[in-house]
Parts: structure tokens; sequence; C-alpha cells
């Protein structure tokens, strides 16, 4: 019986959970960090520390099932995406990871678009613009600010990839992740040689690419000491935190999109063709899957917008979930429910660390916006869900636009938790709604595609198609549709009228 390991570096903590082959959870470990943000729009993590939660999770689900080393069959690695992770000749950090929210590179985009001969023909290189958060950019951000550490590099990993090189000595990548560094040919899933060119890089700084179920490696002698696995177990190539989570909601065909509140919100659809739709309104990149691509909207605030509202005005919530053991979420949930839905004219813009889509705004800032003395404290908690959610919709409306036919919404994350959340997503959208019997994501993900790489099942549409089932549907309620919508206006005017005033904000 072939046991998978999923392993997830999140942005607030690292998940690792151990599958049978029927897809049965039999055990799962988390370990949270911090992240850094040495400037407003910085966003770093020293990534020793992935390294650390990912050993003590590991050795923690190895003990709680009883699992024998030698009966893990496979390793599927997650992450979240475009961090950049910078390593000298002998393989050493050489400064902290800057992260997929980390605003600082708005000179560096426009260096990248001016070098590769335009927007258009950026797009047509890599199939997106350049954003802030990418990789690319903080390369160039590296060479133009730290000359001294750009001396040294050697060699550039994402997230999850740093964690596979600790565990098997290995530099590899794979290509969904590498789609959000800004140098891959996201049509033909290989490096982008011509721009990598066009920006001056060393191609050598990246690692070599495999389709995500593909064995990239295996737990070195190091590496087995350090995490408590056997020598010679194998690594897949995995995939990024979202595409990773779509597998793991079974988003492997047209139709059906998903929308996970994570840190990040994500709205994500399978495509069957690398033909994204209108250009760079949307993120596009390589599927989990091969022979398969995806697009995705990305809202950088929204679980992490819910998390700044606890840690900042929920002390009183934290403390009294604290004795009743439960969870704080539930308890601001529950007081948001006594506020009407479009919370009387008040609305929140959830850019606490600028926006990407649909607005591509390092810039823009957060706020309630409407506020009157009748509005409570149930009001402001109310419009951060709802806000965070027209954020998602944003998303949902371009994903709709570029031609996919969404019959179906199927949520994940945290978000997904609260039925009272789900339900406003439900109306919010317009759209039916779905939750699924593995509620793991990301980690779930790629424990499905290391037992496609070991032989497992075939395909991963086969593995999705034997290990998950939806199991509760929401339907939209019209007549609430209709009240967010008349704020969801609102929502929209609001960022277009305050837009020039956040960049003259972000100057001060
Ligand atoms: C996706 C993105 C985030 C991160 C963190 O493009 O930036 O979802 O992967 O989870």
């Amino acid at each position: 019986m072939g046991i998978a390991l999923g392993i997830d570096i999140g942005t607030s903590g690292t998940k690792t959970l151990a599958i049978d082959e029927t897809g049965r959870i039999l055990a799962s470990a988390s370990a949270e960090y911090p992240c850094d943000h040495p400037h407003a729009g910085w966003s770093e993590q020293d990534p020793e520390l992935w390294w650390k939660a990912t050993c003590e999770t590991i050795k923690a689900v190895l003990q709680i099932a009883q699992i024998k080393p030698e009966d893990v069959t496979g390793i599927g690695l997650s992450g979240q995406m475009h961090g950049s992770v910078f390593l000298n000749q002998a393989g050493r950090v050489i400064r902290p990871a800057l992260l997929w929210n980390d605003q600082r590179t708005v000179a560096e985009c426009d260096e990248i678009t001016r070098l590769a001969g335009g927007r258009e023909a950026l797009v047509g290189m890599v199939a997106n613009p350049a954003v802030t958060g990418f990789t690319a950019p903080k390369i160039l951000w590296l060479r133009n600010h730290e000359p001294e550490n750009y001396q040294k590099l050697k060699q550039v990993l994402l997230p999850k990839d740093y964690v596979r090189y600790r565990l098997s000595g290995t530099y590899a990548s794979e290509v969904s992740d590498a789609s959000g560094t800004l140098l891959l040919d996201v049509k033909n899933r290989r490096w982008s040689h011509e721009l990598v060119g066009k920006l001056g890089l060393d191609p050598s700084i990246l690692p070599p690419c495999y389709e995500s179920h593909e064995i990239s490696s295996q737990v070195s002698p190091i590496g087995a000491a350090e995490s408590g696995l056997a020598v010679g177990t194998p690594i897949v190539g995995g995939a990024g935190d979202q595409p990773a989570s779509a597998v793991g909601n079974g988003i492997v065909r047209s139709g059906v999109v998903s929308a996970t509140l994570g840190t990040s919100g994500v709205v994500f659809a399978h495509a069957d063709s690398p033909d994204f739709g209108p250009a760079g309104v949307l993120q596009a990149g390589c599927h989990a899957v091969s022979g398969a691509w995806h697009t995705m909207g990305v809202v950088l605030s929204a679980g992490g917008g819910m998390q700044w509202l606890r840690n900042e005005l929920g002390q009183a919530e934290v403390a009294e979930a604290a004795k009743r053991a439960v969870d704080p979420y539930e308890l601001l949930t529950a007081e948001a429910a006594g506020a009407p839905a479009g919370c009387e004219g008040l609305i929140f813009l959830p850019y606490l660390t600028g926006e990407r889509t649909p607005h591509f705004d390092p810039y823009a800032r957060g706020g309630w916006i409407g506020l009157t003395v009748r509005h409570e404290r149930r009001h402001l908690i109310r419009a951060v869900l709802e806000g965070v959610t027209f954020a998602m919709r944003d998303s949902l409306e371009l994903v709709r636009a570029s031609g996919v036919a969404v019959r179906q919404v199927r949520l994940s994350g945290g978000g997904a938790r609260s039925k009272f959340w789900r339900t406003m997503q439900a109306d919010i959208y317009g759209s039916t709604v779905s939750t699924i019997n593995a509620a793991e994501g990301p980690a779930f993900g790629v424990a499905l595609l290391a037992h496609v790489g070991t032989g497992v099942y075939a395909t991963v549409p086969e593995a999705c198609a034997a290990t998950i089932r939806e199991v509760e549907h929401i339907d939209a309620d019209k007549t609430v549709e209709k009240a967010y919508d008349r704020s969801y206006g609102h929502y929209k005017a609001a960022y277009q009228a305050l837009k020039p005033i956040f960049s003259e904000m972000a100057a001060d």
C-alpha cells in the first residue's frame, strides 16, 4: 500500500499530510512562522523557517500515523508562488526571500517591459505582463539595489523548490510554479531563453524544469537525517500552491472553477489549451496536469484581510475564543451575521498589500468607506468579509469574460470553513457554490501528484476522480444577490475614485 506525503510551504505556515492510495488522510500537521515587512510594501521570509517547519511536520505526521519512513512511496511539494530564494555557489541563502505579495519592484517591472520590447512582446513570450510579485522583477531588484548580493548569485529557487533542495540536494522546479516567475515560455512549457537573454540574466541560475507529476529527485542522506524520511524516497515536481489546490479540488476540466480563500484569494480556471482570452488580464500558467493550462485572478489580501482584522481589532474575540476553545474567526463571523447584507451602505476596500487582479496596482490601499454613526462593530466585520468577496467577484467576472462558461464555483481554503461565508460567496458570485470531501487544498493536491508520479494512478484526472467528491451545494439567493449587486457597484466605483489619491499617498 503506497503512502504519499504532501507538503505545502504556505505564507503563514507549513502543512504536511499523508494519504493512502484511496486518498484517505492518515495524519496531518502544521507549523506556523511569521512574515517580515521591513518597509511598507515589502514582504520577506527566512527560508530556514520553511525547512524547520517541513522537518517538524514530517516527523509529526510519521509519528501520529505510525508510518515507517520506508513506507512513504512518494513526496509532493507545494508552496507559495513567485517567491525568490537567492543562493550562492555553495547553495547557501544570500538574503531573506522576497515573497509573492512584495511590492518593491515597480521600477523593475517597467525595466522588464522595456527590455522585452513592450507589453505585447512580453506577454507573447511568457503569457503574462510584468507584475510586482513575480520572480523576475525580484532578480532585477537584487541586481539594481544589492549588487554585492547579485555578484554572489548562482541559483534562484521558488519556495517549495528550496525545500526540495534541502531534502534532496537537487536543484529542480516544475512548470506550474515556474509559470509565476515571468521567465517560463508557458505555451511550450520550458524556460524562455529569449526573455532570459533580453534581461541579461545567466540561464544557469534557473533549475531544470519538470512536469508536476514527474519524479524530480530523491531524498538524500543529509535530507533523510534532518527530516526523518528514508534515503531515496522519490520527490515529484509538485506544484505552486494555487495549481496544487486546484488539483486537490478536482479542477482538472473546464466549467468548474475554484475560489480559494487563504492569505491570498484566488479564482482558478482550468484551460485545455494555451488560449487565455484577452492578453495579460488574468494570470496565465501551465496547470499541474500535463497538457493543460490555467488562468487565475489573484486577490492579495483575502484571508489576510480577516487575519489583519482579527489581530488588530479582534482582541476580545481572540480572548473569548481561547476561553471557549473555539476558533476566533467563528466568533467574528457570528458577529458579522448580525448585520444585514450590504452593511447599510458601508463598504470595505481590502487592498491592504496593494492589489493584483484586476487593478495591478501596488499603491492601492484598504479602508472602510461610508461610515455613519449608525454603524456598529458587526457592520465593520461584515464589510471586511463582503469586501474580500467582492474582490474575488472581480476575478470571477474576468474568468467569465475570458470565455469560461462557469457552471459552478468550488470553494476551499479557510474561507470555506464558515457556512456564513460560503453562503455569502454564493450570493455575491451569483452562482451555485460547492465544497468537497477533501478540504486540505494544496497539500492534498501534491500528495495526489506523488501518487501519479509513482504509478498508483495513471493520470491526475484519474487520481482526482477516484478520491474527490462533492459534499455540499449552496444556491445563490436572488433577493440577497440584489442587495450585494448594489454594494458591489459602490465598491467598484470607490476604487476608481480613490486611485489617484492612493498613488499620492504612496509617495508620502
Ligand atoms: C498566486 C499568488 C498567491 C501565492 C500565495 O499567484 O501570488 O496565491 O501563491 O499563496
